[in-house]
């Protein structure tokens, strides 16, 4: 579906934003994994939040809507159901990579699959290390779907994180929350987002540029009350979009402000963006506050590549910013982005090319440099919310506007942002 986005003038509002997405994946497999009630407020609705209350629902666990909350009745060890059918995660990696971690535990058989887009994406990279622990995985050439079957004994490991993924990570320690002995993550200089080990409050240890998270039985989850902040990766688009709209100023309320998650805004007040984040509560195991955002001229800057793993969500709208911004744009080190929801290097070069910007696409990352030809009007979102959502706010920014081709893909993480778009525009 194509929709139109004319240019706005001006940003001023105010903003609440549905839970964040990655902490929504979580609360609700804690919740399913604990056993007796959850309640889990201000949790996203959305496609990819739907995949996993789907299988958590095929694996027997009851989930209901009431007002703005939602009730989890969790099972407790082993407590899941054997699912009738194969569990289908959509277009969600998060959901197939976490629960993963999961089903290699059960005493039954299953199977998980996905939509056209999650089955070309690699699962070996999860395969691998649960299989280390014992769990008994099969897959043709490590593409979905997988099937998972009971396993004799499933060991606790000291595992290298060998690539810079909280999917990964987050598999490895649902696994071992199952297991008496204590497994081992570690990670090296690159951070990933660390949501998994602050709700299950795991033991970290910090040391150098290492990190070393601990998970055993001992930290099974327990039933609980979760507060799903605003989520920051769809803040970013509203930021940016401020950021380079003349005299505009925009508060986000109650958004995450997870430091594993807040790196790009970092790197944006360092491009001279006018931003300023007031934390309202931090005891909570997620940390939340309010953004508020000015018009600025923002100056291009050297990306280190070790930031990479935690701006991995924000890069294509940052790749606006920086298109839009004084001097050259220049990504390294992202070869991730290849293998999101579409090949998002190809996807944001091939767009900005169209459009007239000078692009050198390389294996790991890309630059733009030049200037925007306000006479193109058409962006494909290749089937990605993210792109889409990007190329969502280009054209907002554009002087006569343009056309994003398959907007219906934000659903997948944002169903509110064109309503959201709309609230806070001024013609
Ligand atoms: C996520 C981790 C990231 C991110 C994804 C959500 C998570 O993926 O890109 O949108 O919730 O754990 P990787 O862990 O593969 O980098």
């Amino acid at each position: 579906m194509k929709k139109s986005f004319p240019h706005i003038s001006r940003i001023e509002g105010e903003l609440t934003l549905p839970g964040d997405k990655s902490i929504s994946h979580r609360a609700l497999i804690f919740s399913a994994l604990a056993k007796g009630n959850s309640e889990i407020k201000n949790l996203l609705n959305s496609e990819d939040i739907n995949s996993t209350m789907g299988c958590l629902q095929k694996l027997g666990v009851r989930i209901e809507m009431k007002d703005n909350l939602v009730l989890v009745e969790g099972v407790g060890r082993k407590g899941f159901k054997k699912p009738e059918n194969v569990l289908n995660c959509g277009n969600s990696g998060t959901t197939v990579r976490l629960l993963s971690g999961v089903l290699a535990v059960q005493n039954f058989t299953s199977v998980i699959t996905g939509d056209d887009s999650l089955s070309q994406r690699p699962m070996q990279r999860i395969i691998d290390p649960l299989q280390k622990m014992g769990c008994i995985i099969k897959s043709k050439d490590g593409k979905l779907p997988l099937q998972f079957y009971p396993a004799d004994k499933i060991e606790a490991i000291d595992y290298n994180l060998p690539l810079p993924s909280a999917q990964i990570k987050g598999a490895v320690l649902l696994t071992a929350i199952h297991i008496d002995d204590i497994t081992i993550v570690i990670e090296n200089n690159l951070h990933t987002r660390d949501h998994t080990e602050r709700m299950l409050n795991l033991p970290v240890e910090e040391l150098g540029d290492t990190k070393i998270i601990r998970a055993s039985s001992e930290f099974y989850p327990e039933p609980d009350e979760y507060y799903i902040p605003g989520d920051i990766s769809t803040a970013a688009f509203f930021i940016v979009l401020t950021l380079l709209s003349k005299n505009s100023q925009l508060s986000i309320k109650n958004v995450s402000l997870n430091k594993t998650r807040t790196v790009f805004l970092d790197l944006l007040i360092k491009m001279g963006a006018e931003i300023k984040i007031k934390i309202i509560d931090d005891s909570n195991s997620e940390p939340y506050g309010d953004i508020f955002v000015k018009s600025s001229d923002l100056k291009n800057i050297e990306i280190d590549p070790i930031i990479v793993p935690a701006i991995i969500d924000e890069i294509p709208i940052l790749a606006i910013a920086g298109a839009l911004a004084e001097g050259e744009f220049l990504i390294s080190g992202a070869e991730e982005l290849r293998i999101k929801e579409s090949d998002r290097i190809n996807s944001i070069c091939s767009n900005l090319r169209a459009a007239g910007f000078s692009i050198a696409e390389f294996d790991d990352g890309f630059s733009i440099d030049g200037n925007i030809n306000n006479d193109f009007n058409l962006f494909e979102g290749y089937g990605d919310h993210r792109i889409a959502m990007a190329l969502s706010i280009l054209s907002c920014l554009m002087e006569k506007g343009s056309e994003v081709n398959g907007i219906e893909s934000i659903n997948i993480s944002s169903p509110y942002f064109l309503d959201q778009l709309e609230s806070i525009k001024v013609q």
